[in-house]
């Protein structure tokens, strides 16, 4: 079942094609399987990760740690503040340096050109745990979740509603590569980065517009993200989002029917969502958290070719 991933790193998620990207999916589907069933074989042992994070977290860094310790592997969580990087030492130094300790690396930083230069500098796999620009693991987590409850990634429309950010700016890639129509309503000047929009719109068509209600019309997926992400220092940033993209019951109701929400978390109830949305019956963000344990464990499995 396993399939090499032709790039060494996942930093946006251009690096996928569309079938490596439906392979991690399926694979993703049949971890999780497993896993139910009790049934996982060790097959990261002996293998480990260095997890680096400028930022904090919890669902990449639990998902990543468990992913390697349920696979027989091992996880390190390194502080960018106790490494040698926050007294001078250059982060090619220290990509050599790990690059000679462990298998793969996962880092969550400010700067996305951090992780350039990582990976530029790393003979072993780099992936993003989600930078100013791009979370690529938390799309495969989600696309892993459509996939679960609408079958078809191919034929379905998705709205991104609130703010152009790194988790809008991976889906827009990722939705390039799978056809996937996509259409995103953000406030004016919140849009997402125009270099991700360039090179999703070299595979398909994007619809971008600052109508909530038009972004949301026959879509049977609704999606946000919280309006101040970790790295937004703009105290006046929220009265530009609030109330036209908070996602209400009235906006999910000019979706289809069936339509189902997902947030990456962490959400900010009445704020992005209104409160009986998330936790209401078209929620699926509980299915989206526990996804990235399994969708990770496909990743660091393809990407160690194991
Ligand atoms: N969705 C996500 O990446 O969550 P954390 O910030 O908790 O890792
Ligand atoms: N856009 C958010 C995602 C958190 C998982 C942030 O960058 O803070």
């Amino acid at each position: 079942m396993n399939l090499k991933i032709k790039n060494k790193n996942i930093l946006t998620l251009d690096e996928l094609d569309s079938k490596e990207i439906e392979h991690l999916l399926e694979l993703g589907l049949e971890f999780k399987k497993q896993q139910k069933k009790g049934h996982e074989k060790p097959i990261l042992q002996n293998k480990t990760l260095a997890m680096i994070f400028e930022k904090p977290s919890t669902r990449t860094r639990v998902s990543f740690e468990v992913g390697m310790l349920q696979l027989g592997g091992h996880a390190i969580t390194l502080s960018a503040d106790n490494l040698q990087m926050a007294r001078g030492e250059t982060i090619s130094d220290t990509a050599k340096t790990l690059s000679r300790y462990v298998d793969v690396i996962m880092a969550r930083v400010y700067d996305h050109d951090t992780l350039e230069e990582f990976s530029e500098h790393s003979s072993i796999p780099v992936i993003n745990g989600l930078s100013d620009l791009y979370h690529p693991c938390q799309i495969l987590a989600d696309f892993m979740t459509i996939k679960e409850h609408k079958k078809n990634l191919k034929k379905i429309k998705i709205a991104w509603i609130g703010d152009g950010n790194n988790v809008c700016n991976s889906l827009i890639l990722g939705c390039s590569k799978l056809k996937t129509q996509i259409s995103v309503a953000t406030p004016d000047g919140f849009e997402p980065s125009s270099v991700a929009v360039s090179t999703a719109k070299l595979h398909t068509d994007i619809e971008i517009t600052n109508d909530p209600i038009k972004a949301v019309e026959n879509a049977d997926v609704v999606m946000t993200d919280t309006f101040v992400s970790i790295h937004n220092t703009d105290k006046n940033r929220l009265e530009k989002f609030l109330p036209k993209f908070t996602v209400t019951p009235n906006l999910m109701e000019q979706a289809k029917k069936d339509a189902i929400f997902l947030h990456c978390l962490p959400a900010k109830r009445d704020q992005e969502v209104s409160s009986v949305v998330i936790d209401g019956p078209q929620s699926v963000v509980w299915d989206e958290a526990e996804n990235r344990l399994h969708v990770q464990k496909a990743l660091l499995v393809s990407l160690l070719n194991v």
